[in-house]
């Protein structure tokens, strides 16, 4: 009897898996400094217009071409190639395939940090001052004990399947997330400063809507955010049953990501502003002072300035960064574990095991040489390789599948319009980020 898939149980499993991956590092950190820095409101009215524009149907497409395929993007590419050359599609699966090793590579280090932070309070209080020296000091001992621990922690959700390990887990952490979120909000909001904060966040400053650096920055972030080019949503579309309304889903997946990343700037922008009034200096020339000085600096002092309650908002601001980091690690494991699971047979306990060693590799290369390599990899991965893919997979469905009919025959000609945006004017779109990103360096 043929094996069946495994898959995704429900529909709430699914979209809280899928929500898992793309909150993350990018929602609770990213999206703050880049709106901090680029005009508060203003970030945020461009990072909606390219949410809905690009990064909506960028996803739907993504999450489309796993879901009709039922198969990983080495597979699902190759098939929506086969009448065309379908070693064109297997070897864009298998860039996006090693896409995902490298955004392990160096996401695993920093969501180490998050993990020894959130340890740091509770020996703090317990006084156990050189413990908590080396949790918050910038080791590269830090980062060997601290990047294996997260790739561990990975490895134990994956290793238990899709069904069993990603959906039950997602479907634990990410309300945990959420409430820890709005908590965190509801306490920042008390303090003196933040109504400033709120302003400067909500009220659009017009003057840097022209900023040509500000659309490039809402789309490098928004396909970072939604976890899109790397083929997370191929992998998590396709353990969907093939009978789910994945329009629904697939809005019902980006209104989440996008409303934690709102909420994550009405606690960190917010505390910005908490954290000037207590004196730390936060922005220098109308910029935030070195974007990882927001988290492992800035936080930190205000949270020390708090006093006693400050350790508790410590602890529970950096859990929540460690497991929005978890959920979207075990989404970008899945990808490569599935393919060998899936092309060559192997055990998923083998499989897990051999891409956990494979990332720890590069991330060690990485750890070893982070003065140059860390911030050349993160950048040619947002910029470069991000956008490419996405225009990669509008290609494909657009024109490729079925000479561009895939979308059309497959749900009897109901999606025309969709289809033809999806063909024209998100391809023509991506290319004009994509050359604004090559010239406007
Ligand atoms: N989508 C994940 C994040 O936002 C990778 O951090």
């Amino acid at each position: 009897m043929a094996q069946v898939r495994d898959g995704f149980q429900s529909r709430l499993g699914f979209v809280l898996a899928a929500a898992g991956a793309a909150v993350g590092l990018g929602n609770i950190w990213g999206f703050p400094t880049q709106a901090a820095n680029h005009g508060g409101g203003a970030f945020l009215l461009a990072y909606f217009i390219v949410i809905f524009l690009l990064a909506l149907p960028a996803l739907y497409t993504e999450l489309y071409l796993g879901h009709q395929a039922q198969a990983n993007p080495v597979k699902a590419l190759k098939m929506a190639w086969q009448e065309r050359n379908p070693k064109v599609g297997a070897g864009a699966g298998y860039l996006g395939l090693g896409g995902a090793i490298v955004m392990l590579s160096f996401y695993s280090i920093v969501a180490g940090w998050m993990l020894a932070h959130s340890i740091e309070p509770v020996t703090t209080f317990m006084g156990l001052d050189a413990v908590s020296q080396f949790l918050t000091g910038d080791s590269m001992m830090r980062n060997f004990v601290f990047t294996p621990l997260m790739l561990l922690l990975t490895a134990a959700i994956i290793l238990k399947g899709v069904k069993s390990g990603i959906e039950i887990w997602s479907r634990r952490l990410m309300p945990v997330l959420l409430l820890l979120l709005v908590c965190l909000i509801a306490y920042m909001a008390t303090l003196e400063g933040a109504s400033e904060g709120f302003k400067a966040y909500l009220i659009p400053d017009f003057s840097k809507i022209t900023d040509p650096d500000l659309i490039i920055a809402a789309m490098g972030q928004a396909f970072f955010s939604l976890s899109l080019g790397v083929g997370c949503m191929m992998i998590y579309g396709s353990y969907l049953k093939p009978n789910e309304n994945l329009p629904k889903l697939t809005f019902s997946v980006a209104m989440l990501d996008t409303g934690v990343a709102f909420l994550a700037g009405l606690l960190i922008i917010p505390a910005i502003f908490v954290a000037q009034q207590n004196g730390v200096e936060v922005f220098q020339d109308g910029k935030l002072v070195g974007e990882g000085r927001l988290i492992f600096a800035i936080l930190p002092e205000l949270f020390a300035s708090m006093g006693q309650i400050g350790i508790w908002v410590g602890l529970t601001f950096f859990v929540l960064m460690s497991i929005a980091s978890l959920t979207s690690t075990i989404s970008s494991t899945e990808i490569p574990v599935s393919f060998l699971v899936e092309n060559h047979g192997m055990k998923r306990k083998s499989a897990t095991w051999i891409v956990t060693l494979v990332i720890l590799v590069c991330s060690s290369l990485i750890i070893l040489n982070f003065e140059w390599l860390f911030g050349l990899v993160i950048n040619v991965f947002t910029r470069y390789q991000l956008p490419l893919m996405g225009l990669f997979y509008f290609l494909t469905v657009g024109w490729m599948w079925r000479r561009g009919n895939q979308l059309l025959l497959a749900t009897g000609g109901k999606q025309y319009w969709f289809a033809q945006y999806l063909k024209f004017v998100c391809p023509i779109l991506m290319t004009a980020v994509f050359v604004n990103v090559v010239f406007n360096k």
